[in-house]
């Protein structure tokens, strides 16, 4: 009913709008006497200290929050972290032992492919980390320990709310073994966390752009493809909101990472494509940002329509920018979780204009427990 969808027409408007919270309850506790604690984990201090190298698996949204996590856990801890879909990991013969940690991301828990992942580790000695939405699922009944993201039901077949929980979850995971191996000073991890809490208030704030992302997406909906441009943290996005317009709007959608524009998805721009460009802030990564402002002036002479997510203030991207969408400053391994939400709802309302069940597309489950 409309009362259970929040008065929105889907639910995943609902969830989309909920993010803000998810972020806050999943973070809620993890942080007590000026130490990141994984509580409901069974990894001690000492387990984190003699990791060696991280692997995350998942697939579909999941895995992308898993792309966003390596950029933080490697740089926290001078670990190398390894990304990798659940489906094409045990196939491949990875190299795994007792210093390995594997973090199995997962909304429902149940997805088959991450499961079989996960046993596959445990059977190679390697420890498991569960980070997962459901309680008691399977995924993590059969991982050494885990983390719960405390996103709520999610309804929506579309990850929103559990996209965004899992980043603030894996940065908590990302945190935690910096601070085991002292890669990082107790008040460094301490203003990390207490930025990720700030990411709500930013999270709440983009909100107010749904309106406006709205009568973009009803604007797009006749276009027969769309391509997300992003660097850094940004690729990961571009990628998520490549995938959200495929599974929603059944359309042509691919997310690229700028850089390989010149490499060959440039011979795509043609007059009214649209792309859409992931923007990094104009502070924090002055070079990219320069970068990435002379792509879009590259694809904006061939003819492309830009829309361009990019930092409140940021002046210089402007005059390429032919919808300009603003988001709040944030640190720049946060700003995944404020720049993934206008891209949410531009996919959702480009569904919703096509005639499509924004809460149900077709073809796909919820959870994909074959594998
Ligand atoms: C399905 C859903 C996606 C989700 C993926 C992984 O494809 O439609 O939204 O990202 O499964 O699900 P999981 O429950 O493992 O996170």
């Amino acid at each position: 009913s409309a009362a259970e969808k929040g008065g929105h027409e889907y639910f995943m408007l609902k969830e989309i709008e909920e993010q803000p919270d998810a972020l806050a309850n999943t973070l809620r506790g993890h942080f007590r006497d000026g130490r990141i604690v994984l509580d409901e984990q069974r990894l001690s201090d000492q387990d984190l200290r003699d990791v060696d190298k991280v692997f995350v698996v998942a697939c579909g949204s999941a895995y992308h929050s898993g792309l966003v996590a390596k950029y933080a856990i490697e740089h926290w801890t001078r670990l190398p972290v390894e990304v990798e879909l659940a489906s094409e990991f045990r196939y491949r013969d990875p190299v795994l032992d007792r210093a390995t940690l594997v973090v199995a991301i997962s909304q429902s828990g149940e997805t088959a492919d991450t499961l079989e992942a996960v046993r596959h580790a445990r059977a190679q000695k390697a420890r498991v980390l569960a980070v997962c939405n459901t309680n008691g699922a399977q995924i993590p009944r059969e991982s050494d320990a885990v983390l719960y993201t405390h996103a709520g039901p999610e309804i929506g077949v579309a990850s929103t709310k559990a996209f965004l929980a899992q980043i603030a979850a894996n940065y908590l995971v990302g945190l935690a073994l910096a601070q085991a191996r002292g890669t990082k000073y107790p008040d460094e991890v301490a203003r990390e966390f207490a930025e990720l809490e700030a990411a709500s208030a930013a999270v709440q704030r983009v909100l107010g752009t749904v309106e406006q992302v709205k009568a973009l997406g009803r604007d797009l909906a006749d276009s027969k493809a769309v391509l997300f441009l992003g660097r850094h943290v940004g690729y990961p996005v571009a990628l998520e909101g490549a995938l959200k317009l495929k599974e929603l709007a059944y359309m042509h959608a691919e997310g690229f990472a700028a850089g390989e524009l010149k490499h060959g998805p440039i011979a795509l721009i043609e007059e009214g494509l649209p792309v859409v460009v992931v923007m990094p802030s104009p502070k924090g990564r002055a070079v990219l940002h320069s970068k990435l402002v002379s792509n879009i002036s590259e694809i904006q002479a061939r003819g492309a329509r830009t829309v361009v997510i990019a930092e409140e203030g940021d002046e210089t991207v402007r005059p390429f920018a032919d919808h300009l969408i603003e988001v709040p400053a944030v640190p720049t391994l946060l700003q995944p979780l404020v720049s993934t939400v206008p891209l949410q709802v531009l996919a959702a309302e480009i569904a919703r204009s096509r005639g499509y069940d924004v809460d149900k597309p077709r073809n796909l489950a919820k959870s994909v427990t074959v594998e």
